[in-house]
């Protein structure tokens, strides 16, 4: 009975490939860590070799690089990382910088040699695999480069899209009218000094090879979940065949601020990265008189997306401009950086934001994408211990409570300059009154039982809930707190008396080597 065999063939290949696989429910409770390839680490390990964002060419980072610097990345609790795309990539210096960023691809057939060969991402591969951390790689699919006017592209120059026939005819694409799909769709990104030749996905000679090279991909490179770049700009319709052939969880972008438009391709893709919640965040947390309101409601109107566990909670990108150039102030860096990671969806720390980097020379693209080395990999830094911490709290609550990342954030409590939130039994409250703030308290309806004793993660300060539950919570210099009953935090190491022994330990190890 060869068809039998060949079923029976079939599914153990089809069982292979899960078992390799990240699932969206696997990826729920890791925190990812987004790394610009160029601009992380050099295979020479060197932290003062320069970086001029401004011109945008290639300093230099590469895939050996983020091996050597793992370290760096686990150490703040992360357990994935997202990486540039790793295909190859136009040549050469034009106006508008370099292809260091990854998404001017010309073929994706070969990679991004400036960054390494194929085996550097294989061994990538392995050594994170081998931490227990995931490896996200982003890709794009929408679109190719050119480096020239629109008209004078060279196709055959392309692989494997080596024909004109495969792309839409130029037309510039006008963000301002995303209600028109097809222009959306089907015009092309970029400008004219670098314009980005837009692929046919909706035709099968394109989406064929697209769906067989992302099985591909995936499975040379041991890959455990996908970024997807301009996931608006391709047809609804091409994801699901993709999706299926990829097999692992895909973060997808889509621009926009709207959560029903955003959270829409949940219906395409598992997941979306939450610009939805970026913008009321970023505006909350500027200054005291950004709108807490707003944010509380942005709380409110993200549960009906299809599932919120799998967003992507971002508050820097290499796209956005760094929030430190918005507000230097460091409470307020804190504070953000608390609701990223303790709210719903996957929380996605950017490359220096742990540094309090600001993007010297402007804030936006491209000087946020300053080179991580010139930090000199600073794990005393304050930020670096903020997100060690809150990736110690979250990995916490995950487990103490398996159903913490599926259980929706909710305000219980605001004001024009605080807010608090409950998700599972984590009560996080924030603050945008900076550190120049005086002191003061806030009775909070927690939600726990009367006389309930509470740990705050961040000082491992104790506090007791009242007769009526209300938590009366002190604020000072600004700073995010961060409750958790202290009864459910006997098995981890956090504000244990094992976690503090183990801090006065390293502390006389240290002393004891000086
Ligand atoms: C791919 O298919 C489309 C529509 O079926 C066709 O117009 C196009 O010429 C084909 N492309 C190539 C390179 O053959
Ligand atoms: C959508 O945009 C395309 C390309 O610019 C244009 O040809 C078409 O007329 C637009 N459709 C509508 C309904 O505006
Ligand atoms: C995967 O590896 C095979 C064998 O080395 C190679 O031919 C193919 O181009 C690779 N595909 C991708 C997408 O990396
Ligand atoms: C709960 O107790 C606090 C003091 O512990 C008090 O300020 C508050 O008014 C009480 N709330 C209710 C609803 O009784
Ligand atoms: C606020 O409280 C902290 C300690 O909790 C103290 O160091 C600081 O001086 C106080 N600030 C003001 C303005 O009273």
């Amino acid at each position: 009975m060869p068809s039998l065999s060949i079923l029976s063939t079939l599914l153990s290949l089809a069982l292979s490939r899960t078992a390799l696989a990240a699932s969206g429910a696997d990826w729920r409770s890791r925190t990812i860590y987004q790394i610009v390839t160029d601009r992380f680490a050099r295979t020479d390990g060197s932290t003062t070799a320069a970086c001029d964002t401004g011109t945008g060419d290639y300093c230099g980072g590469s895939w050996q690089g983020i091996i050597d610097q793992l370290d760096y990345v686990q150490n703040m609790g992360f357990d994935a990382i997202w990486i540039s795309p790793v295909t190859q990539q136009l040549d050469g210096l034009t106006a508008d910088g370099a292809a260091y960023h990854g998404y001017w691809q010309t073929n994706i057939d070969a990679v991004n040699q400036h960054f390494g060969s194929a085996s550097d991402i294989q061994n990538l591969a392995a050594e994170l695999h081998s931490r227990n951390m995931y490896f996200m790689v982003d890709i794009v699919v929408n679109h190719y480069a050119w480096s020239g006017a629109p008209d004078t592209v060279d196709y055959s120059t392309f692989g494997p899209f080596n024909n004109q026939n495969y792309f839409h005819s130029y037309c510039a694409i006008d963000f301002n009218d995303i209600s028109n799909t097809t222009q959306i769709e089907q015009c092309w990104m970029g400008d004219t000094i670098v314009p980005l030749p837009d692929l046919k996905t909706e035709v099968q000679n394109v989406s064929s090879v697209w769906n067989s090279w992302i099985g591909d991909l995936v499975s040379n490179y041991s890959i455990d979940g996908l970024r997807i770049d301009s996931l608006m700009e391709v047809n609804t319709g091409f994801w699901s065949g993709f999706q299926q052939n990829a097999g692992v969880y895909s973060l997808g972008e889509v621009y926009n601020g709207d959560s029903t438009f955003v959270c829409g391709y949940q219906d395409y893709v598992p997941g979306v990265f939450n610009y939805a919640m970026y913008f009321p965040m970023i505006a909350a947390f500027q200054s005291t008189t950004g709108s807490i309101g707003d944010l509380a409601n942005m709380i409110d109107t993200i549960k009906s997306c299809p599932d919120t566990s799998m967003l992507g909670t971002f508050s820097e990108n290499h796209d956005q401009p760094r929030f430190a150039s918005l507000n230097s102030d460091m409470s307020l860096a804190k504070n953000i950086i608390a609701f990223t990671m303790l709210t719903d969806g996957i929380p996605v720390i950017y490359q220096g934001q742990e540094q309090h980097f600001v993007g010297t020379g402007g804030g936006s693209t491209p000087y946020n994408r300053e080179a991580l080395w010139l930090s000199g990999y600073n794990t005393e830094a304050e930020l670096y211990t903020h997100v060690t911490q809150l990736n110690a709290a979250r990995h916490a609550a995950i487990n103490a409570d398996d159903t913490y990342t599926t259980t929706q954030n909710s305000h219980i409590y605001y004001d024009y300059t605080n807010l608090a939130m409950r998700k599972g039994d984590m009560v996080t409250v924030v603050t945008n009154v900076g550190s120049t703030g005086s002191n003061y308290t806030l009775d909070i309806p927690s939600g726990y039982a009367a006389n309930t004793g509470v740990t705050e993660l961040l000082t491992c300060d104790t506090l007791t809930t009242s007769s009526n539950g209300t938590l009366t919570v002190p604020i000072s210099a600004g700073l995010p707190r961060v409750y958790y009953p202290t009864a459910s935090l006997s098995g981890s190491d956090v504000c244990t008396s094992s976690s503090k022994k183990l801090k006065r330990s390293r502390h006389f190890r240290l002393a004891a080597e000086s």
